[in-house]
């Protein structure tokens, strides 16, 4: 009888495709096969987040209740980001625990099941890493790295300590993935990376030179790939070639996300993001000449140290001024090894709730009235997913959600989708025959 699995994975994209990574080295390599509840489970992963303090606390109540839960004699093992940044404490305050797997050490998954207590967490580039599996969690879009780490220093973020300085994967690496997905029938692929637009600043040798626009001009070329997603952009590295091929280059989605973290020049500079207000906006007015029709999504942090009313009042200003389609709004969340938890002005809790709620309750109107426009227009959507209410749903080229009455035979394919009804989050359509 085969090794039951059982991973839960919590935070980004990259996290997802860790996981994805990891089930297929210990299908191959350990013969195990997934199950989806965890007291079945012979080896219980936990995939971590460590980006807000909120998913570590996460962590170790998910632990407890695995441990007085799991089959008798399974293992548990911590892997990601919060195995990067507590290492070997993970198993001081969990003894039960049997490893902890850095995010930068996922290929070596096959290997540390058999090390008990055995602690993997250098941040050193390795190039087994470079080498992902093609296992897939959906059979009609791959997530593919492009790059690994991070070389900014925001000042909030603790990624960099976690994922390790940046290094980019040789195109032709990455073009051979995309090229073995689409031969297995995925027509998108979805790029991943911390700051995708900075591609080709290293690679590990001698390498020529190929940025971000190159990269997508040599993707586009592969036949049958008919999307290209990618995140995340750091609107730093937005320059016009970039917003230019973008725009123009008919493969790839117009949707683009644009992490904005503050309006205010000030706190910007004190994250340091190397941005002001007003290159964001002239950045969005450039997208917007170039393609009207690219929907526009962000990440916004409030209550950063130092925020004052007068500062926030400029993140709600661009917030009026770009009507984002999409808001990930998160309150600032002091993280250890960063330089902003040294910070001493801090904003006052209550504060940064209240400002949070006012950031979601404007966001709420501007999205009401984005999907206005929406009604009755037509949209080309990929389907990807069966919904269990009778609907399949996939999205449209920009990314909006959108769901039809169907069943299986509509998954993988390409239909026109005439509006009928506005959601917030989804909407809802009929197929154009
Ligand atoms: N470059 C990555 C960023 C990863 S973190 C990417 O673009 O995907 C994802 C988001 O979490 C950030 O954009 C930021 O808005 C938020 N975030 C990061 N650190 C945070 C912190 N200390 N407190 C609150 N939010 C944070
Ligand atoms: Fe974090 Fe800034 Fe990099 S948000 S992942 S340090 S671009």
């Amino acid at each position: 009888m085969s090794k039951k699995l059982f991973i839960e994975t919590l935070g980004c994209a990259m996290n997802s495709r860790d996981t994805e990574h990891m089930i297929a080295e210990l299908r191959e390599k350990e013969g195990y096969e997934s199950v989806e509840d965890y007291r079945e489970a012979d080896l219980i992963l936990i995939n971590t987040c460590s980006v807000r303090e909120r998913p570590v606390h996460k962590l170790f109540s998910e632990l407890g209740t695995f441990n007085k839960n799991k089959k008798e004699g399974a293992k548990i093992g911590v892997c990601g980001c919060t195995a990067s940044h507590l290492g070997k404490d993970i198993i001081k305050r969990a003894p039960y625990v049997s490893f902890v797997l850095g995010a930068r050490n996922v290929s070596k998954i096959a290997e540390i099941i058999h090390k008990d207590k055995a602690v993997e967490i250098d941040i050193n580039y390795d190039e087994s890493e470079f080498a992902f599996k093609d296992f897939r969690s959906s059979p009609y879009k791959a997530y593919i790295n492009i790059s690994m780490g991070c070389d900014k220093s925001c000042t909030f973020c603790i990624v960099p300590k976690t994922r390790g300085e940046e290094i980019s994967i040789p195109d032709e690496l990455i073009i051979a993935e995309a090229q073995r997905a689409v031969d297995n029938g995925a027509k998108e692929v979805f790029l991943l990376g911390q700051n995708v637009n900075n591609y080709g600043r290293r690679f590990s040798g001698e390498h020529e030179k190929v940025n971000f626009t190159e990269l997508l001009r040599r993707l586009s070329k592969i036949e049958g790939l008919e999307r290209i997603r990618f995140t995340s952009p750091h609107p730093f590295h937005m320059d016009d070639e970039f917003i230019e091929e973008f725009a123009h280059n008919p493969k790839i989605c117009k949707s683009m996300h644009m992490p904005l973290q503050s309006g205010s020049s000030k706190v910007l500079k004190d994250m340091k993001r190397g941005y002001t207000k007003e290159w964001f906006l002239n950045r969005v007015e450039k997208l917007r000449a170039e393609c009207p029709e690219a929907t526009i999504s962000t990440d916004i942090i409030v209550a950063f140290p130092g925020e004052s009313d007068e500062d926030f009042e400029h993140t709600l200003d661009v917030m009026r001024k770009v009507k984002f389609d999409q808001i990930f709004s998160f309150k600032y969340s002091p993280r250890p090894e960063t330089e902003a938890q040294h910070y001493t002005n801090v904003v006052d809790d209550e504060v940064g709730s209240q400002r949070l709620q006012q950031l979601q309750s404007l966001q709420a109107e501007i999205l009401d009235e984005n999907a206005k426009r929406h009604m009755g227009k037509t949209f080309r959507v990929y389907f990807e997913d069966l919904n269990a209410d009778g609907y399949v749903s996939g999205r449209s080229d920009n990314n909006i959600v959108i769901k039809v009455k169907g069943s299986e035979e509509l998954l993988g394919t390409f239909q026109d989708v005439r509006i009928t009804s506005l959601g917030r989050t989804i909407l809802t359509g009929e197929l154009v025959a």
